[in-house]
């Protein structure tokens, strides 16, 4: 890739590359085959200690904390906010697609501190170094239907991702964690067992939803980052649902066809919390419910899903 050239124009030049890769496991954990197929450089991932990690289950919320994080560290200047795509200010560590595509483990290498880096992996599977550097992290969750239903319309966008297969299959695939990144339930579960142990702020989709201006203080306190309550107030407009959905350094709406199919889904999708209702049957719902009692058993987690 040429320094001039864009990187989404790159991805679209290397579109062949592309195509629904399958899944395999690595340490029990299901990823994308290229990913598997490179683990080895992001399981020895070099972290710095004023590295700034991005952590989430896929569909959690997480191009909005990376959208918010960028505006708090640009100090909401959204000249420099809009500088480039957000996968481009914010590259996802464990992404690999076949070569020449570079890896995210090769963007970071070469990328000047301090970064921020976005991740899916599971605790376990978080490189060391990024514990032994004490490193901040912030976790974001959402609710397990609201969640799901994200996922399943994203998996028929996302031409690298498995397909989804119909509704009633993908609930069943969600539910036993034979989805990209596995499971939901450790997911959530072990970030929020593990938040007191490490510099983890954990967030909740829906408490953004509710009073975002709370979280932004939230995520910039944590950051250490003073900032006065009209820039707070700026990043809170910048970063809602309809601002973010028109912003193409935002939307993904770069991304070349290829890899997010448009026409099946778009990536800024509703936004909202609730919208499984208009999925699940009472049936599923009952069922689900049922599971998910067992599947999370003795947490102290809890979710608002409406
Ligand atoms: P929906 O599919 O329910 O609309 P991720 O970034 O982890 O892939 O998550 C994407 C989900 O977050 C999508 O959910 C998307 O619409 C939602 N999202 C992104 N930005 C948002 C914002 N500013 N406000 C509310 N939801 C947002």
């Amino acid at each position: 890739m040429t320094e001039t050239m864009d990187y989404d124009d790159f991805l679209h030049k290397y579109s062949h590359v592309f195509r629904r890769y399958p899944l395999k496991l690595v340490h029990g954990i299901p990823l994308m085959e290229p990913i598997a197929d490179q683990w080895d450089p992001i399981e020895n991932f070099q972290a710095r200690p004023d590295d700034l990690v991005i952590s989430t289950y896929p569909k959690a919320g997480t191009t909005w904390m990376q959208e918010i994080v960028d505006l708090i560290q640009t100090r909401g200047d959204l000249e420099k906010a809009k500088r480039a795509p957000i996968h481009v200010r914010i590259p996802f560590l464990e992404i690999c697609s076949p070569p020449p595509v570079p890896s995210g483990v090769d963007k970071l290498v070469n990328a000047p501190s301090p970064r921020v880096i976005k991740t899916h992996l599971p605790f376990q599977l978080i490189p060391k170094t990024f514990w032994e550097n004490n490193c901040k992290m912030i976790y974001v969750a959402r609710n397990a239907k609201d969640n799901l239903v994200s996922y399943y319309f994203f998996d028929q966008m996302n031409l690298t991702q498995p397909d989804p297969g119909s509704w009633e299959e993908y609930l069943k695939k969600f539910m036993e964690g034979k989805v990209p990144w596995g499971s939901w339930y450790d997911h959530v579960r072990r970030y929020w067992d593990e938040k007191d142990n490490h510099r983890i702020l954990y967030v909740f989709y829906e408490d953004m939803k509710k009073d975002l201006a709370r979280e932004v203080h939230r995520v910039k306190d944590f950051l250490e980052v003073d900032l006065p309550e009209d820039i707070v107030q700026k990043i809170v407009h910048e970063a809602s649902f309809e601002i973010m959905k028109d912003n193409p350094m935002a939307n993904y709406e770069t991304v070349p066809s290829v890899i997010f199919d448009k026409s099946k889904s778009i990536f800024m999708r509703k936004g909202k919390v609730g919208d499984w209702k208009n999925y699940f049957t009472v049936a599923q719902r009952e069922a689900f419910d049922a599971d998910y009692q067992q599947k999370m058993k003795g947490t102290s987690l809890h979710f608002r899903e409406e």
